[in-house]
């Protein structure tokens, strides 16, 4: 244990370990200090100095996320020296920033915003250095905005400590300074994964995404249009804290009502295509094992990649053209959703899919991107039109009026609204690969997964990289080759960790035959475009509802989900078939380094 350390914070004794800064001592006795460039995600950086208090004999004011407390520290936090430091350093950021706050999406949730309101700035003691820096929207998914950076640089701790992608950094001098890509070029032509991690982090509206709230609006609005929408797996364990809900919390039932409510034509469920993956996916895994242990084909791409997650697509086309050919060819369950919307569910419902819209509510900003990509119109339509963060959804209930916690559960409509605990378990790292587990052991062997309670605990967690194995045993007549075999599979979550992985892989250290990457921290539950704050006190507590919502499920296995069943019956014909090779899989591209 360390050694304990004794100060005081305005005159209250307090003990704290060896190491603490005076950030972390004031929190333990629920003394509130700002912050602007600190982040618990991220190392520490102590550049905007908010944070200042004061320290008997120390003639400066110190930045308490950055300073360590030492014995007989004694801190003061809210003298009239600090609190004029503050101003003045609240009012320096002002004058280089652009104030247009009533049109700025992070009004009222912009980190400044609130401290110039706490700090009554009521005079301008600077003058204006604002400069005139064009807006990067570039990107489907994500808008730069330098005239509202402060320079914390959460942005680009975010992109190399968090995803190792690199793709945001500080350039130039001085007043200057700006957080800048490769040679300043656009966001669309350098190697940002659309994570959106960055906009998580930052602390204005310097980063947000590019929003879609109000074609969605227009086209539920016209009368000649029938809207569909779609709901990830992740968006129900964490939309409710925009209501003051606690994090973890599912709030299905009413977020399909408020939907509804809205005025969507048909209310549908992401899980049902989560289930969907699993059989495309856990098939073609099968398929390539057979081909490598049966045919001995040496140019069988092992191991299999999953597919599910955009960011992390585009960050493995950038950064390991090479391992494309290890990428399951499956598309992610959005785009399964869309591309069965406009041809199975059109032809079901007798809708003519020129007029259909389809929408998508999901944790990811990548998603955004991943819906613009030309091969996604397998339908012969953009297979989704409009993609919404969790965010945006929670600004469309606010808009439209609606008392979401006053709204009664309602269920998903049928036909793809079905689902099972497997494509629950989606939205945590190694939800993914604990579903497809499931589902091919089973398959293969006709029983359950040798773990208690089909619970896949070894992949459940934070930790950065996570790895199992199972012997498969009993194996059924058409897989016998499988008998004995010691399935082997990894599963990775933040980007950074991705490039730990596929080193492990490269070096042998690591040995799988199935890796599930996930680009986001915690999986989807820490997406892009979850709401903010995040930190991991709130991500395990999605992770947690995740779980409970799922060991709570009838089903829990993706190939139980009866209308997955039923879609192969009367539609797909078998996993993996032709129709399902039409619309359900896809290719990958190289793309550039920089
Ligand atoms: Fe401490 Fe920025 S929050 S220096």
């Amino acid at each position: 244990m360390s050694n304990l350390i004794n100060v005081t914070i305005n005159n209250i004794p307090l003990q704290v370990e060896e190491g603490k800064t005076i950030l972390e001592a004031a929190k333990m006795l629920n003394i509130h200090i700002p912050v602007l460039c600190h982040h618990k995600d991220l190392c520490v950086a102590g550049n905007c100095r908010i944070c200042v208090v004061e320290v008997e004999k120390d003639p400066y004011l110190v930045a308490a996320c950055a300073i360590p407390v030492r014995e007989g520290m004694n801190i003061l936090t809210n003298t009239k020296k600090i609190r004029d430091a503050r101003k003045h350093i609240l009012e320096l950021l002002l004058t280089e920033h652009n104030i247009n706050c009533i049109k700025c999406c992070k009004s009222s949730s912009c980190e400044l915003q609130n401290l110039a309101l706490e700090y009554r700035l009521d005079e301008e003691l600077f003058i204006n250095l604002l400069q005139d820096i064009p807006v990067d929207d570039s990107s489907p998914a994500i808008i730069k905005d330098d005239t509202k950076c402060i320079r914390c640089t959460r942005c680009v701790r975010t992109c190399d400590e968090l995803q190792g992608v690199n793709a945001l950094a500080m350039s130039q001098k001085g007043r200057h300074t700006k957080m800048s890509t490769y040679l300043e070029k656009p966001l669309a032509d350098v190697v940002c994964t659309n994570c959106g991690q960055c906009i998580n982090r930052c602390p204005t509206g310097a980063l947000t995404e590019k929003s879609y709230v109000e074609q969605v609006w227009e086209a539920i609005y016209d009368p000649s249009k029938f809207v569909v929408v779609q709901t990830a797996p992740a968006v129900r364990f964490a939309v409710g804290e925009l209501f003051h809900v606690r994090p973890g919390a599912r709030v299905t039932g009413r977020m399909v009502a408020s939907l509804r409510a809205m005025g969507f034509d048909a209310v549908l469920d992401t899980d049902f295509t989560a289930d969907l993956t699993i059989i495309e996916e856990g098939t073609e895994l099968l398929t390539r094992l057979k081909k490598a242990l049966v045919d001995r084909d040496k140019s069988v791409a092992l191991p299999m990649f999953s597919s599910c997650s955009p960011g992390w697509i585009k960050f493995i086309e950038h950064q390991y053209p090479e391992l494309l050919p290890n990428l399951s060819t499956c598309k992610s369950p959005q785009q399964m959703f869309g591309a069965l919307a406009k041809t199975f569910y059109a032809k079901k419902r007798e809708i003519d899919p020129a007029n259909m819209v389809s929408v998508s509510i999901m944790p990811c900003t990548a998603k955004k991107f991943e819906a613009n990509r030309p091969e996604m119109r397998d339908s012969g339509y953009k297979d989704v039109d409009y993609v919404l963060t969790t965010r945006e959804f929670a600004s469309m209930i606010h808009h439209s009026g609606i008392d979401v916690l006053t709204l009664k559960n309602e269920e998903f409509d049928n036909i793809m609204g079905a689902s099972t605990g497997a494509a629950v378990i989606f939205g945590a790292t190694g939800g993914v690969m604990e579903a497809a587990l499931r589902t091919a052991y089973q398959i293969v062997t006709g029983k359950d997964v040798p773990f208690e309670g089909i619970n896949i605990t070894p992949i459940r967690g934070f930790q950065g990289v996570k790895q199992a194995s199972l012997v498969i045993e009993g194996t059924l007549p058409e897989w016998k080759f499988l008998e004995g075999v010691e399935l082997k599979v990894a599963v990775a979550h933040g980007l950074k960790n991705a490039h730990k992985l596929i080193q492990g892989l490269k070096s042998g250290e690591i040995e799988a035959h199935f890796v599930e990457i996930m680009a986001c921290p915690g999986g989807c539950i820490g997406g892009g475009g979850q709401p903010i704050p995040t930190n991991i006190d709130i991500r395990t507590a999605r992770m947690e509802g995740t779980y409970k919502a799922d060991s709570k499920m009838l089903l829990r296995k993706s190939h139980e989900n009866p209308e997955v069943q039923a879609l192969y019956e009367e539609f797909l014909g078998k996993p993996n078939g032709h129709l399902s090779h039409e619309l359900l899989h896809t290719y990958y591209t190289e793309r550039f380094k920089y």
